[in-house]
């Protein structure tokens, strides 16, 4: 199957639209949504459940979250999270690899999402067998791969990492002499071996969202805000992430945020994350980055159409029904879960950093 999402075609086939997914779930009026959300508020406590969320998703669910004793925090922290928490079962609202991170490292666990649909453009374009047959040609490789890929494609890798804890893991790999076979995405594996010096070849996915930043764009705006700084997350494009004062993990660029002095922010990543940025830094000022160049229709479409799908009719719907549960298969899990408890053992052992990179 075809699944190069660069195809104008292939794209429109396999990307949700913001009006399909507002047709599917509704558009609820505030009366509604109040008594949704004490209903959801039950039925947590009813299956024993709790919300493990992503940054991006609507704010409604990260304050749902966080109200109810559950987290909103990168894919890294999701994962520790999950994997802490005495829950019977965890709904995680984010995109599918979350889901299914979830479940390989919590097989008792029951694990739901209020979206099964809602993937990532970076997992489509990074098919399993496609990649097992690209790690054969290369077997005297270290095979790491980003957490944004199927449960298949982490089986067949020696490590998982995240955004937050990759360059320190490659790092790692790289004092000991290994080289490096990467997936899926382009611009952070890029990033990584500029950062690190390692030995990486490279698979080609990229990120919808992140891809779209342009950087003659942002210079303009830059021109136009001299006091901001630029936060970007390292899917971004080379040229953006040039010029960016912290580049890191979606926590990290938040954290950039409280730490830097500056009081505007111009923020290359998914504009999800304003909501918690905000709240970590009140009184500062945050402004989308650009996507679209002169003329475009669209000024900063940063918005992942995958994690718009998860809403509070489909938190509750999972909840109430038991609809939308991640299953992996056993030999797959067992294999994933290996190259991911690397990764969390590591982070563990001390080796994550809490600041982003910053450019000098
Ligand atoms: P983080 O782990 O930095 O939250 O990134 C996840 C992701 O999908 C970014 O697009
Ligand atoms: Fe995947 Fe990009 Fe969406 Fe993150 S923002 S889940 S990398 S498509």
């Amino acid at each position: 199957m075809n699944t190069n999402l660069d195809d104008p075609v292939v794209r429109a086939r396999m990307v949700p639209r913001t009006a399909d997914v507002q047709r599917r779930h509704g558009d609820a009026g505030a009366d509604a949504e109040a008594s949704r959300v004490a209903r959801i508020r039950e039925l947590l406590v009813r299956e024993d459940a709790v919300l493990v969320a992503h940054y991006y998703t609507d704010p409604a669910l990260q304050v749902l979250a966080e109200e109810t004793g559950g987290c909103v925090s990168d894919s890294l922290e999701m994962a520790r999270f999950g994997n802490e928490h005495p829950a019977s079962t965890l709904v995680v609202a984010g995109v599918r690899f979350m889901g299914e991170t979830a479940k390989i490292l919590n097989p008792e666990k029951r694990v739901l999402m209020p979206e099964l649909e809602a993937t990532c453009s970076l997992d489509i374009g990074c098919p399993a067998d496609e990649f097992a047959r690209f790690c054969d040609e290369h077997p005297e490789r270290t095979v790491v791969v980003y957490a944004n890929t199927s449960a298949a494609v982490k089986a067949r890798a020696d490590w998982v990492v995240t955004s937050s804890i990759a360059l320190e893991v490659i790092e790692h790999l790289d004092a000991q002499g290994e080289k490096i076979l990467w997936a899926p995405d382009r611009h952070l594996g890029r990033y990584i071996e500029r950062e690190t010096g390692a030995d990486m070849i490279h698979w080609h996915g990229s990120c919808i969202v992140h891809d779209e930043f342009r950087a003659q764009e942002l210079r303009r705006l830059r021109a136009v805000h001299p006091e901001a700084a630029v936060l970007a997350h390292p899917e971004s494009p080379e040229e953006v992430l040039e010029m960016a004062d912290v580049i890191g993990s979606t926590t990290q660029l938040i954290r950039g945020a409280q730490r830097l002095d500056n009081e505007a922010f111009i923020v290359a990543t998914d504009r999800g994350i304003f909501h918690k940025m905000r709240h970590a830094a009140p009184g500062k000022r945050f402004i989308e980055a650009p996507t679209g160049g002169a003329g475009a229709t669209c000024r900063s479409c940063a918005h992942c159409p995958w994690m718009a799908m998860n809403t509070l009719a489909g938190l509750e719907y999972c909840l109430e029904t038991g609809a939308n549960e991640i299953h992996v298969d056993e030999d797959i899990r067992v294999d994933a879960m290996q190259s991911l408890n690397r990764m969390l053992e590591f982070a563990r052992a001390g080796g994550v950093r809490v600041h982003g990179t910053a450019n000098a």
